[in-house]
């Protein structure tokens, strides 16, 4: 089964916002499988956002992830990866889909309240960036035949 990466990031967080992204996941049909609050390292920030790291924003990014706590997650379901990013919402929220998380809640790309994995490859290597294998837990929602026939 499909497994992505989410991360509420420090604005999510400080606006109260946890609660109502984990709402969206569980409602719309996915399954938790790990879950942790936390400080996120230097060395795990640049980690996660390697990628990023030539850019002219990679240093102010760095700096913003690690300056509160997140909430990082695992969620899992058929087609996750590329829902969840639909869910999210385009990366600047002034522009993002009312409707989406960042197009319902912000207002400025670098402050755009959550990550989610872009595609399959990036998942796996962030899933196991952010946890150890014993933290994600596998288990079988009862109301499965209600969201699959
Ligand atoms: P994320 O990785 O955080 O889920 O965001 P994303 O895929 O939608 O966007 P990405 O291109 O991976 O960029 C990572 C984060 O860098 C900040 N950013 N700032 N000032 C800028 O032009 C700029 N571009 C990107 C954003 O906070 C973005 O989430
Ligand atoms: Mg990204």
């Amino acid at each position: 089964m499909e497994r992505t990466f989410l991360a509420i990031k420090p604005d999510g967080v400080q606006r109260a916002l946890v609660g109502e992204i984990i709402r969206r996941f569980e409602t719309k049909g996915f399954t938790l499988v790990a879950l942790k609050f936390m400080s996120v390292s230097k060395e795990l920030a640049e980690a996660h956002y390697g990628v990023h790291r030539s850019r002219p924003f990679f240093a102010g990014l760095v700096e913003f992830i690690t300056s509160g706590p997140v909430v990082a997650m695992v969620w899992e379901g058929e087609g996750v990866i590329a829902a969840a990013r639909k869910m999210i919402g385009a990366t600047n929220p002034l522009t993002a889909e009312p409707g989406t998380i960042r197009g319902d809640f912000g207002v400025n790309i670098g402050r755009n309240i959550i990550h989610g994995s872009d595609a399959p490859e990036t998942a796996k290597t962030e899933v196991a960036l952010w946890f150890k294998p014993e933290e994600l837990v596998s288990w079988e929602p009862q109301i499965k035949p209600w969201l699959h026939e």
